[in-house]
């Protein structure tokens, strides 16, 4: 036994408007054969006019909440991983405590695109070892569609919106539970195949993505792979003990090749890339929510999670769900 950072409670929120490979094969010259093949997304959510990357967290923060019996008044610290905030400043995640009722937690974002869920998990679990706090709420929220040019069909079809939150507890608890390992890495000079052409300090605009889709998917197979042996090492665990992998959703094909190369039988694979698509930090907690929610994962499963995106920034982390 030990004081360990357990996941107690997961949730997650998608915009009601949904847009087929149909829907966007009648505005883009693309097709639902193509996308389905290239990528397995069939669909997406969009966010509504004036639905905000902050209510989607707030929703999924409640239904984590709700799941971990946990009060808003008792968290101590808010991460929001988000590349699509609100506005410039201040953060989202200020937003969001103000709107929980999270009076006592100090907030704010983190910002790694789609590898966001990662950092903020591991970021959290910093703080609370160094005593900072002992109930955390991490979440992964995005207003994609907003980055997107419509003209651009190579990225257009390719992201959504959501969101997806966790419950952490700092609690006594034996030594195989909670976060086990946690790796991050970036390499920034790989900025130029997927970036964002706008900026604050840039030209005062937003901007879109952009992506050399070839090399990002490269990258992906190599780094996915070598960040998740990492993390087993580091936790002494073989591959075969992993009960659950819960990636990035951004390709179907790099989902189906780290099931392959870890030798994980298909079904203990959660894939959502289908009809959620790539959410960028929200995709890992979304896919978990889903898990957990329909009754597949159960506390005292283990979850491999791995992501990469912009940056390059990527990392993954083991986790024995729930509580002993
Ligand atoms: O979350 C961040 C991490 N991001 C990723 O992991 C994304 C990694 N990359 C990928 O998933 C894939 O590279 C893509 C799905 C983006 C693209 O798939 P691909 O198999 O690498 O296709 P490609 O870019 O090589 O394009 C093949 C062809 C091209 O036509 P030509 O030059 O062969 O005539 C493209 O112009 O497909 C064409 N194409 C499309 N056709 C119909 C590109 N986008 C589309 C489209 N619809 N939406």
């Amino acid at each position: 036994m030990s004081n360990r950072i357990l996941m107690t409670g997961v949730g997650a929120y998608l915009p009601e408007k949904i847009i087929t490979n149909y829907d966007l094969a009648q505005w883009v010259d693309t097709s639902d054969e193509w996308i389905k093949q290239r990528t397995g997304i069939a669909q997406r959510h969009m966010v509504a006019d004036g639905e905000l990357t902050s209510d989607l967290a707030i929703n999924a923060a409640n239904e984590a909440l709700n799941h971990a019996g946990v009060a808003a008044s008792d968290i101590d610290l808010i991460v929001v991983a988000t590349t699509t905030p609100d506005d410039t400043f201040p953060s989202t995640a200020t937003k969001v405590q103000h709107k929980l009722g999270a009076n006592k937690a100090f907030a704010f974002d983190v910002q790694a695109v789609c590898a966001g869920f990662v950092y903020a998990l591991s970021v959290a679990e910093s703080m609370m070892i160094a005593q900072k706090a002992t109930k955390a709420l991490v979440i992964g929220a995005e207003s994609f569609t907003k980055l997107l040019d419509w003209n651009d069909r190579g990225t257009c079809v390719l992201f959504g919106d959501g969101a997806g939150a966790v419950v952490l507890e700092a609690e006594e608890a034996p030594d195989n539970f909670g976060i086990l390992a946690s790796s991050l890495h970036s390499d920034g000079a790989y900025r130029d195949i997927l970036y964002v052409d706008g900026g604050p300090s840039v030209n005062g605009e937003v901007g879109h993505v952009r992506m050399e889709g070839q090399d990002v998917f490269r990258h992906a197979v190599d780094k996915l792979a070598s960040v998740m042996q990492e993390v087993l090492d580091q936790a002494g665990i073989s591959a075969d003990e992993v009960d659950w992998l819960v990636p990035h959703q951004a390709n179907i094909r790099i989902i189906n090749g780290m099931q392959r190369k870890f030798g994980l039988s298909s079904e203990r694979v959660v894939r959502t890339v289908d009809k959620h698509a790539n959410t960028s930090a929200a995709s890992i907690p979304l896919a978990l929510s889903q898990a957990v929610h329909d009754g597949r994962i159960q506390p005292g499963d283990l979850l491999a999670l791995e992501a990469i995106g912009g940056g390059l920034a990527w990392g993954g982390a083991l986790v024995r769900f729930g509580r002993p």
